[in-house]
């Protein structure tokens, strides 16, 4: 079985981070979103993994190099621009050959890894093989992974036979849903899938949707099976839902402490203090995450955030929020619920007039108490 993993796309909905970088690499808990997918590709014993690529495409090759760290060998698919999902799947065909394989959006994150999903493919791929089986159900050609959102207009959407024994028709992000169960973006599929995507024609928004190759696949006689995740699963594309992600991660990491802890300084519940960063007359309570070479002085770090490398906090509070590479907050009593972008900075300042200045990148947003 080989991986594909989607990391091109425009990066819309993360403005301005995403102006500049990869949504894929944006950090939960200090890791790129992208190396969570790729270590569950790992895991599941996937070692051929074809990364789709676009605009930022430079980046991720820097960030992933070969694949060697991750025990994987990768491969770079250059794609000329976000043309859909089932475009992806065309262009990696090649690479894919007629190979099982499992696609994996970049920017979603499950809890749940790949191994159990791979394993129920296989296996009733490999019972519905079986000849004396012959009545049983027909070989899966894909296998689907659905869970239950409160919004699913912003997903592709599954309706179910009644029982909730089969997929009955996907439809993507539908005006009126026919169920709350929302496309998860991880697929299993066999090669036929290559005739799917060969076959349907754009949507309405000029893409080629997975939805519709797999609703190709059902419509010609082939077994979609579909599994309902148990564990949380999220689409990171946004800022709250990243927020929500770095918490649910931080949460299950382990306490460790590589860098330097003053006496003046209180680390309470869960924290994770990287080599080289430094804390000075602070208190940190976990969950949260000081990156390498990163300084916290004369501050508070509040449950939930995620202060990256070389970042510095000084006489400033933080809580519940993702800090990037190299950014800097000083003399800010309280920040919360925020995403702040590499080398940012924040910093109060007692020039005259006493005004709020900004210089902001485009779509960004800020919020003043
Ligand atoms: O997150 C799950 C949802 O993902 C599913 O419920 C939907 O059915 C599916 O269409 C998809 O919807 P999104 O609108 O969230 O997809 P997005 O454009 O964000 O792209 C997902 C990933 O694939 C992202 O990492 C970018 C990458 N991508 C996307 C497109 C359209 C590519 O590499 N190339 C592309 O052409």
């Amino acid at each position: 079985m080989k991986g594909l993993i989607l990391s091109g796309g425009a990066g819309t909905r993360l403005r301005p981070i995403t102006h500049t970088s990869a949504k894929q690499l944006v950090p939960v808990a200090n890791k790129p979103i992208l190396f969570y997918g790729i270590e569950d590709m790992a895991a599941a014993g996937i070692t051929e993994i074809g990364i789709i690529i676009g605009d930022t495409g430079d980046e991720i090759r820097a960030a992933v190099g070969d694949g060697s760290a991750f025990g994987v060998n990768v491969t770079y698919l250059p794609q000329e621009a976000p043309l859909g999902l089932a475009h992806c799947v065309l262009i990696a065909h090649d690479f894919l050959g007629d190979d099982d394989f499992v696609m994996y959006l970049g920017d979603n994150m499950l809890e749940q890894g790949l191994s159990d999903f791979v394993t129920s493919f296989e296996s009733d791929r490999a019972a519905a093989r079986i000849p004396a089986d012959a009545d049983g159900p027909a070989v899966p050609a894909a296998q689907i992974l659905l869970a239950k959102v409160d919004d699913p207009s912003a997903f592709g959407v599954a309706e179910l036979a009644p029982g909730g024994d089969s997929v009955v028709r996907l439809v993507e992000k539908p005006a009126d849903p026919p169920s709350n169960l929302a496309l998860v973006g991880v697929y299993l599929f066999d090669a036929t899938i290559h005739e799917a995507v060969a076959s349907i024609a754009p949507s309405d928004r000029g893409e080629l949707e997975i939805t519709d190759a797999i609703q190709w696949l059902i419509e010609h006689g082939h077994r979609v099976r579909h599994e309902v995740l148990e564990g949380w699963w999220i689409d990171t594309g946004k800022k709250d839902p990243l927020l929500e992600c770095n918490r649910l991660v931080l949460d299950v990491l382990e306490a460790r402490v590589d860098g330097s802890v003053d006496d003046e300084s209180r680390l309470e519940g869960k924290v994770i203090i990287e080599a080289g960063a430094v804390i000075e007359r602070s208190v940190i309570r976990g969950p949260a995450i000081v990156g390498v070479d990163a300084v916290v002085r004369d501050s508070y770090i509040g449950p939930f955030s995620s202060v990256a490398a070389r970042c510095e906090v000084i006489d400033s509070e933080l809580d519940h929020s993702v800090m990037l590479a190299d950014s800097r907050i000083v003399g800010i009593p309280r920040i919360v619920d925020s995403l702040i972008g590499r080398s940012a900075e924040v910093q109060q300042s007692n020039a005259r007039p006493r005004a709020t200045r900004l210089m902001l990148g485009d779509h960004s947003r800020v919020e003043i108490s």
